[in-house]
């Protein structure tokens, strides 16, 4: 394997404003380069140092040990991130909004530091009361209501390991994560709003755990009232549990290397991987990301639209932002319901002052058309963040315009379920941002752009992302799978953390990221990242998202097909189709012209909005799809690409 061809040319910067940077943390490029030189020296010493903001039982002997690739962070220290997130407040937040929640329907509840606080030490209780004891495995599935934060937390200060599952998911989703921990308690609702329907939460773990004899318990919220299944073996109402709860306990004194949460992240292949993060590192890194890349102060009210069932509802809906004592704002439903607005209506209504959403909600807001957005004031934004794909120069200028109205700085996060916290992104009031990419490293982080070997690239050839030195938040292992940790993650290179991703380092040593590695396309002896290519499309003014995969090539080893989705009402045509071949080779070059220009209603995405090139790459090679669609979202997306093949 060779190295990436970069052919993306972008050259805007934009530097924060002063009026930001004067009131951040960090104030300028140089603060940015000292802290982050100086935790390059030593990173060690940078994460201690920020340990210390939080809360330890017991303070730790050591920082790290590193036998790769097993890292332990903090060792000796006991700690425990329910107590550093609500106990550790009460003295000076008590009356301070911790979660504000907006549901579906409209319904909305409002939590102080000191309401979360009883609310969490009681459902502890609860839970210590049914015989559940440290190291048990729980699972989560709820919609976005308050109590999933608090179903976590709860767990967390009692030393039980949760594994949150995502509302969205099917009965058989549940059915293998529980195989695969083993969790004898399951905490769910009787249902959650999405899109005006009643998603049936209780009636998919009723199918899933027919074959789980070990589930004990499940443990039901009320949100609904929607009728359900009930065994009086196995079910308890959370509000009859509830009322019998009266004194609450206190948080436990947690080894750091403790396992806090197992998160299940779908491979390419086979079964999903429980990615195992643990307590004192984990908060480190939750707590110290949070606080530089938010930028949070007392009076902001956060919002991240991201499902607690992802990671960055766990580390930046509920950990990272509660650690800091910040107001985390959250949401039940869709975007779309029962308007398109919805989001803005909600920024406007709760004084949002910190947004951060996904690169696909913003491609999907700008199918929906600009005079959506105009209709809300959004003057109460600071600052925006995105997270989970690259997103495409032109996305983000729209995201810059239209809902930073040119002023909000805007954080392009990367990071992964395994990472645990973001590693690469702006500092908001220090870095200057570039429209794309995700600029550079969080201070202690040593991540680079390789080749094959294992040797650093020059500026812009595009090459293997990877991680050379640990972190503290880092996954510690796959749930019942070491040898698979290994090999996925630290084979290919010794010590040296493989993400999986391609990127290459521009020559200020800005980081792009190109795409994932499995979607490299070759085109006449070059590789190309989809990303670049997908880029050029999305800047024609009629192009919504794109997506490119490789097709077989006589001449050129492998073509390039393109999945377009239009804005708004355009409509499909043949002249539209050259225009847009035209539009690839003019703004990146000949090499990248698509063979065909494919226009789609939608593309086929996981549940957690990445589009699926896979399966792109079945139905542009063989016109169907066979193997596994399960994370997929919406099965008719895809049903529709194939047939239109067929006509
Ligand atoms: O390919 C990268 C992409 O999402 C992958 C991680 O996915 P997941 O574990 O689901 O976590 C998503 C939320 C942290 C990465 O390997 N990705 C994530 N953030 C970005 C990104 N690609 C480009 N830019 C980003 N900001």
């Amino acid at each position: 394997m060779e190295e990436l061809d970069s052919l993306l040319k972008e050259d805007r910067v934009f530097k924060p404003s002063s009026e930001f940077s004067r009131s951040a943390r960090l104030q300028t490029f140089e603060d940015y380069k000292k802290l982050y030189q100086s935790a390059q020296q030593n990173p060690q010493n940078f994460w201690e140092k920020e340990a210390k903001d939080l809360h330890w039982f017991k303070p730790w002997k050591k920082v790290l040990t590193w036998d790769p690739p097993d890292a332990q962070w903090f060792i000796g220290g006991k700690t425990n991130i329910s107590y550093n997130c609500l106990d550790r407040h009460l003295k000076t937040k008590a009356q301070k909004p911790a979660i504000l929640w907006e549901g579906e329907p409209g319904d909305t509840k409002t939590f102080s530091f000191k309401e979360l606080h009883e609310e969490v030490s009681r459902f502890s209780e609860v839970l210590k009361n049914l015989g559940f004891k440290k190291g048990d495995r729980v699972i989560i599935y709820m919609p976005m209501i308050p109590e999933l934060a608090i179903a976590m937390l709860s767990c967390a200060r009692i030393g039980l390991v949760h594994s949150v599952i995502f509302g969205g998911f099917s009965s058989s989703a549940i059915e293998d994560r529980l195989q695969d921990s083993k969790a004898r308690l399951i905490i769910t609702a009787d249902g959650g709003y999405r899109r005006g329907k009643i998603v049936p939460l209780k009636d998919n773990v009723d199918q899933a755990i027919q074959k789980t004899p070990f589930v004990e318990k499940v443990i039901v919220y009320q949100r609904t009232k929607a009728p359900i299944k009930w065994n009086p073996l196995k079910d308890l109402w959370w509000h009859e549990l509830m009322s019998k709860a009266k004194k609450g306990v206190d948080a436990i004194p947690l080894d750091s290397e403790d396992p806090l949460f197992i998160l299940y992240t779908s491979g390419t292949t086979g079964k999903p991987k429980g990615v195992v993060h643990t307590t004192g590192g984990y908060i480190v890194g939750a707590h110290t990301t949070a606080k530089y890349i938010f930028d949070l102060k007392e009076e902001d009210i956060y919002w991240c639209t991201a499902d607690i069932g992802w990671v960055t509802g766990h580390t930046y809906v509920v950990y990272g932002i509660l650690s800091n004592g910040a107001t985390t704002f959250m949401y039940e439903g869709a975007p779309d319901f029962p308007h398109k607005g919805r989001f803005w209506d909600i920024i406007d209504r709760y004084k949002i002052t910190i947004f951060y959403t996904s690169p696909t909600a913003i491609r999907a807001f700008i199918q929906w058309g600009d005079d959506i957005p105009k209709k809300y004031r959004l003057s109460s934004l600071r600052l925006l963040g995105t997270v989970g794909e690259p997103i495409n120069p032109q996305a983000w200028m729209w995201y810059h315009t239209l809902i930073g109205k040119e002023k909000c700085p805007i954080v392009d996060t990367w990071w992964q379920t395994e990472t645990g916290t973001i590693l690469i992104s702006p500092i908001p009031g220090a870095i200057p941002t570039k429209p794309g990419s995700a600029t550079l490293p969080f201070p202690g982080i040593l991540a680079d752009v390789v080749d094959q070997y294992g040797n650093p690239l020059p500026p812009n050839k595009g090459g293997f992302l990877v991680i050379k030195y640990p972190w503290p938040a880092m996954l510690r292992t796959i749930y019942g799978d070491h040898e698979r940790y290994k090999k996925q993650y630290w084979s290919n290179f010794k010590g040296i953390y493989w993400t999986g991703d391609e990127a290459r380092k521009d020559e200020d040593g800005y980081f792009w990221i190109m795409g994932r590695s499995d979607d490299v396309i070759k085109v006449s002896g070059h590789r190309l990242g989809s990303s670049e290519i997908e880029s050029a499309l999305v800047s024609h003014p009629s192009v919504a998202e794109a997506a490119v995969v490789a097709i077989p090539h006589e001449i050129k080893g492998q073509g390039i097909v393109a999945f377009v989705t239009l804005k708004g009402n355009i409509l499909s045509s043949k002249e539209l189709e050259n225009e847009l071949k035209q539009h690839v080779v003019t703004q990146i070059g000949a090499l990248a012209r698509p063979e065909h220009i494919r226009f789609a209603k939608q593309l086929p995405k996981t549940r957690s909005g990445k589009i699926m090139r896979r399966l792109l790459r079945q139905i542009a090679s063989e016109g169907k799809v066979t193997g596994d669609t399960t994370t997929l979202e919406d099965i008719s997306v895809v049903q529709t690409l194939s047939s239109q093949d067929e006509e």
